[in-house]
């Protein structure tokens, strides 16, 4: 779960390699930042220059003044430590024996024990305790044998198993670039008179908006005007690869914001309104609910918040297109997968597209016969290119790193979906299946809404809650589903110990807990009909224990009893309702998480990308 990029640029362009090295890797930092560096060969000199250290990479690069160096090719890294600590030594770049090579990686080699044991045998001296450290001692290795350095790259990637985004840099070929892609994402920002590899587009973004995904597979260089990419062993054309990135500059930063994570929660009710543009003028859709009804089981996955809003899509494919199916979390996909047949369909669910447990439960379905249909945010990441149809959210790039944005614009595409389905398998007319649409259109306004009439509420409620250490939030129906996200979003970001259940399961243990002024979030979710008599009761429970009871509920639960503190989302309806409910959570999230001075972007020992299983 690292970051990488690599910028080569012709001198005479006037831009410094050094700077966009700098300003594309901290576009990174949200792949990881527990350490990072910087391979530089310097002008004229062609020598290798390595900075690296742990911390932050502003620290760094002031540190060793890294923008200062004249370079015409560089190599950066931004860390989260897999094998090694987060220490200087064990930062990337990760040079060879004699200092004339560079290596950055994203990902982890499997093999690299005995790799490493058959190089310390051949006289390699390592220094680290990476499995990267590998890559810079083998291409030397296969050099000092007399191989060309393309030869070198390709009898070196013949020997990894696992997963890697690299890019290597050689003193003797100063105006080039090496890189190689296995599951790991890479993507070739294409310039005038320079070319970038990164691990993600925002790093580009401000020097070119042409870009060629790399793929699985794929090995080659870049050099100031010229690309090579080769699949086993014969060039590939990339020409007809290059697409053009319409995200602005300006999307990708915080836009005026204190942090990116307010920033693209307030983001939302564009966001939700350009994916609903986007679902109704996509096939994909249509092509995704003949799948499901053609397919005799549903199988959903996803991790954290996108296993969220897989819970979300299968409690609307039940509640509107009277389809049973299945909702795992995709790191359990090895015995799930087993039932897998070529009757059943994956959803796999993925902001980023390329979360290896995702990805590795699509590719176990998917050896057993079973369709694949996948909903992510990134256009020509590893998930969508696995599968049968991808419908793509329109969120724009999400660097903060708990998901938000993501997740309300992930639960419209699939409740849109399931839509979908029940007027395919008629169990719900064409005129009630527009209808629901033309509510689910309005979800970016009831979004607006609800922050406008909950924003004080929630701001005056954070103060009260940021002392205490422990809060339940429940809910019934899809409130209970609602409340799994807002307590991951509180725990990720503020470190409060937030549990999720469903309110009935409240009294088969976890009320235990319950003591004097104890924080009980409840989620009021329509239909008040079902819910209202059964959730007083739960508040009931929960008060005459000494709970403070907090309730986040539509219009309709005003009137529940013994509620200390009530945020009042709005009217909606059951589709429409987590618009109104999660917004005002995910604010409440944010505003613990400042109020104790917690950096909500980054929390602590969390990725935004999870790369390794
Ligand atoms: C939580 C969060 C993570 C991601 C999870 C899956 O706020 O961001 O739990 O939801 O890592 O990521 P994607 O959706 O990229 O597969």
């Amino acid at each position: 779960m690292c970051g990488i990029v690599g910028v080569t640029a012709d001198p005479d362009i006037g831009r410094s390699p050094a700077s966009m090295l700098v300003d594309g890797l901290q576009r990174l930092e949200y792949r990881g930042y527990d350490s990072a560096g910087f391979a530089l060969l310097e002008c004229n000199t062609s020598r290798l220059l390595v900075f690296k250290d742990k911390g932050k990479i502003k620290h760094i690069v002031e540190k060793y003044r890294v923008r200062d160096y004249c370079c015409v090719t560089g190599i950066a890294h931004t860390r989260w430590a897999t094998h090694g600590a987060p220490t200087r030594i064990n930062a990337h770049p990760h040079t060879d024996c004699t200092n004339t090579i560079a290596v950055v990686h994203n990902g982890i080699i499997k093999n690299f024990a005995s790799l490493k044991e058959y190089l310390v045998e051949k006289g390699h001296r390592f220094i680290s305790d990476t499995d990267t450290e590998v890559v810079s001692h083998l291409f030397e290795d296969f050099i000092n044998h007399g191989y060309n350095p393309l030869d070198a790259l390709r009898k070196t990637v013949e020997m990894l198993e696992g997963t890697y985004a690299i890019a290597i840099v050689y003193a003797r070929e100063p105006h080039r670039i090496y890189f190689a892609r296995n599951v790991s994402p890479l993507i070739i920002g294409l310039g005038e008179g320079f070319n970038i590899v990164s691990s993600d587009i925002p790093s580009v973004l401000p020097y070119t908006r042409r870009i060629i995904v790399v793929r699985d597979g794929e090995i080659g260089y870049i050099e100031p005007y010229r690309i090579y990419i080769e699949h086993n062993n014969k060039q590939v054309s990339w020409q007809s690869r290059i697409s053009y990135i319409t995200w602005s500059l300006e999307e990708s930063e915080k836009g005026g914001y204190p942090h990116y994570m307010l920033k693209e929660i307030m983001e939302q009710p564009r966001v939700l309104q350009e994916t609903i543009i986007g679902l109704s003028t996509d096939d994909s859709i249509q092509k995704a609910a003949e799948i499901l009804n053609n397919s005799s089981y549903i199988f959903i996955t996803g991790a954290g918040t996108s296993f969220h809003a897989g819970l979300v899509f299968s409690y609307f494919l039940s509640r509107i297109a009277s389809r049973p199916s299945h909702c795992f979390i995709s790191s359990e996909y090895e015995t799930l997968s087993t039932s897998a047949s070529p009757d059943s369909v994956l959803v796999a669910i993925s902001q980023s597209g390329e979360t290896i447990d995702t990805l590795m439960a699509l590719r176990a379905f998917r050896e057993r016969g079973a369709k694949i249909i996948s909903i992510s945010n990134v256009v020509g990441s590893s998930i969508p290119r696995e599968s049968d149809v991808t419908i793509y959210t329109r969120a724009g790039p999400e660097i903060g790193v708990a998901a938000t944005k993501t997740y309300l614009t992930q639960t419209l595409a699939l409740t849109y979906l399931a839509i979908e389905l029940a007027a395919i398998n008629n169990s719900v007319n064409a005129m009630e299946a527009k209808k629901m649409q033309a509510e689910l259109s309005r979800a970016g306004r009831i979004v607006s809404r609800s922050l406008d009439r909950a924003s004080k509420n929630v701001e005056l409620l954070a103060e009260s809650l940021k002392r205490h250490r422990n809060i339940y939030v429940l809910g019934r129906g899809l409130g209970s589903l609602i409340a799994y996200e807002a307590a991951l979003k509180i725990k990720e970001v503020s470190y409060i110990h937030a549990e999720a259940y469903p309110a009935g399961e409240s009294k088969h243990g976890p009320i235990a807990l319950v003591e004097d002024r104890f924080p009980v979030i409840f989620i009021a979710s329509p239909p008040s009909s079902i819910y209202f008599e059964k959730l007083q009761g739960n508040i009931m429970e929960m008060k005459s224990r000494g709970a403070s009871t907090i309730v986040f509920g539509t219009t309709s639960y005003r009137n529940l009893v013994n509620v200390d503190y009530f945020v009042d989302v709005g009217e909606a309806s059951e589709i429409a309702a987590i618009y109104a409910l999660t917004p005002p959570l995910q604010l409440l999230a944010y505003k613990l998480a400042v109020l104790l001075g917690r950096d909500p972007d980054k929390p602590r020992n969390l990725a935004k990308t999870v790369t390794v299983e």
